[in-house]
């Protein structure tokens, strides 16, 4: 089967952080790879979101123009997704020119069947810096919750989307001043029309969580408002036959999903129109675009575009309790963990405390370290290093030839086959975590196994011989389970298992593909404890950069 996988579009406006990781990259990545394996025709889509004011408000800070700003955090995106082994077939950007020409094309579709109206409205203006201010160029005092300093297309405090026009004491975000308001005639996508269409789409697709189909037919029950699609602005995607026009920023980025396909593969359209699937991985806060706009996008345009089959929805990280934010220096960024950390940690940290749901979850400093110390190393690590330590000792590195396998031997081979369907089931109905967990414990029998046969004990070789044969067989299985999740470590058990590219598919987790006879490779252990001395660095370091933060808020 075709299966087109996407992750939401991240801003190019600043560094990544692990919240960005748990809810979205790390996901798709998992439920990617392991369709591969399972032999399924993957493509996993991915790009930089280049529009929009924060870009430009960004690049105006750093006093840089939105495209060296851009280019900057698409580099450094590309590179640290890279690091923590996110499996994109391209990691392309909104601004390129097939996005450009992608969506003028669904502009005139649409256009042309009379889904798109032109209207005049008032909008802020500033007359010291002569421009109009959309969205986050203008911060006020949010009207439902009364938090200041707020943009004026979204609250982070009380989390809700504002329209144009609702934030009070509205002043421009470069000057400071109020601005004025004037008119300018704007392009508007016809949503309300879609109520019904939408409210069928999302009431009989099973494959959309109902915890948030649920709140968003309420949306849908509440009625939808025609969508402002156009902004005065120079950078982003120009309205044909307009000037100074350029689409919302939330129009061009889910067609960046389409765009970069097309500009991957020529057969972009089996997967955008035909018999496949197409999934994407979404945080909950934009649930609004993904399960309403996008999709009625998809349906208005025609020409056999179909809407999204499923969207796997996540919550947010908080860190030590608090949200991140970088501007309160609370925040560990990508390039920080990696500088101390394996990417495996990481990834197997956020996946084991991240159900299928919208529910949040906490990074806590000593949680990973207890979490990696005893589950990670205690069962894996300590399985596989033990286990070939002993085929180096005992078998002189050499894969020991089976004869006459007992009861127990088999029934550890039958193990592998029943995990291995278990834990396909669970990644296909995006269970990650508790797949998991279903190969934790298969590693855990396995080296409750090599304890109960101790071959360091028994004297008679071909039953040594044959516990270690199976020993072998359950790393085997190993290395080929974790690779969605644990691509590194996999790969490093491969190697010591002379396992080859070839070899790494889902139903060979249960086939002797490490012949008997094979000599070894290297044989490492996979991993090293997290001490106490890092875990209290990055708690010192935490609390230390957001005491000086506040500190220099108090002064000014
Ligand atoms: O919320 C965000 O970070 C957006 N940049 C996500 C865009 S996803 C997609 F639709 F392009
Ligand atoms: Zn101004």
């Amino acid at each position: 089967m075709k299966i087109l996988v996407t992750a939401a579009l991240p801003y190019a406006n600043g560094p990544l952080h692990l919240g960005h990781i748990r809810s979205t990259y790390l996901p798709a990545d998992i439920y990617a790879r392991y369709q591969r394996l399972a032999g399924n025709e993957v493509l996993y889509v991915c790009a930089t979101d280049e529009h929009g004011t924060p870009i430009v408000a960004g690049a105006e800070k750093q006093q840089k123009t939105p495209k060296e700003f851009v280019d900057y955090y698409h580099k450094k995106d590309a590179e640290e997704f890279a690091a923590l082994g996110f499996s994109f077939d391209i990691f392309h950007r909104t601004s390129s020119k097939e996005n450009k020409e992608m969506t003028q094309y669904f502009f005139k579709r649409l256009n042309d069947a009379g889904h798109i109206y032109t209207k005049e409205v008032e909008l802020p203006y500033c007359s010291h810096d002569k421009r109009f201010l959309p969205d986050r160029f203008i911060v006020g005092t949010c009207p439902h919750c009364k938090a200041e300093k707020q943009y004026s297309d979204y609250c982070e405090n009380c989390g809700k989307t504002l329209s144009a026009g609702e934030i009070l004491n509205p002043v421009c975000i470069t000057c400071g001043k109020k601005p004025v308001h004037r008119i300018s005639k704007h392009y508007f996508f016809k949503l309300a029309s879609f109520s019904d269409k939408l409210h069928k789409y999302l009431s009989e697709n099973k494959n959309l969580q109902s915890d948030v189909t649920n709140y968003v037919l309420n949306w849908v029950k509440d009625g939808l408002v025609d969508w402002d699609i156009s902004r005065d602005l120079e950078w982003g995607v120009p309205v044909p036959g307009e000037k100074d026009m350029v689409f919302y920023v939330w129009f061009d980025a889910p067609i960046g999903y389409v765009s970069s396909t097309k500009a991957l593969t020529k057969k972009w359209e089996e997967f955008w129109k035909k018999d496949s699937q197409i999934v994407h991985f979404i945080g909950k806060d934009i649930v609004y675009h993904h399960f309403l706009f996008w999709p009625a996008m998809l349906m208005g345009v025609g020409d056999g575009f179909r809407a999204p089959d499923k969207m796997a929805v996540r919550g947010y990280l908080n860190l030590e309790g608090r949200k991140f934010s970088k501007s309160k220096n609370w925040f560990v960024s990508i390039e920080d963990f990696l500088a101390s950390y394996p990417p495996d940690y990481l990834r197997y940290y956020q996946t084991a405390f991240t159900p299928h749901s919208t529910v949040d979850a906490d990074f806590v400093w000593k949680d990973f370290q207890s979490r990696i110390n005893n589950e990670l190393v205690a069962n894996v690590g300590n399985y596989v290093n033990r286990a070939l330590v002993l085929v180096q000792k005992m078998e002189g590195g050499s894969v020991p030839r089976p004869e006459g396998l007992d009861e127990m031997d088999q029934k550890m081979l039958g193990e592998i086959a029943i995990a291995r369907e278990k834990v396909a089931v669970l990644i296909d109905g995006f269970k990650l975590k508790e797949g998991q967990e279903e190969i934790f414990s298969l590693s855990s029998e396995f080296n409750k196994y090599l304890s109960d046969k101790s071959p360091w004990k028994e004297k008679d070789a071909q039953k040594n011989a044959n516990t270690l044969y199976v020993c072998i067989r359950g790393i085997s299985a190993l290395s080929i389970l974790l690779e969605p999740y644990l691509p590194f470590s996999a790969q490093k058990m491969q190697q010591m298992l002379c396992i080859g590219k070839e070899q790494v598919k889902w139903a060979n987790a249960e086939v002797e593909i490490v012949m008997p006879g094979t000599k070894l490779g290297e044989v490492k252990p996979l991993y090293v404890k997290v001490s106490d001395e890092q875990i209290a660095k990055e708690e010192e370091k935490l609390r230390g950069n957001s005491d000086a933060q506040k500190k220099l808020e108090g002064k000014n």
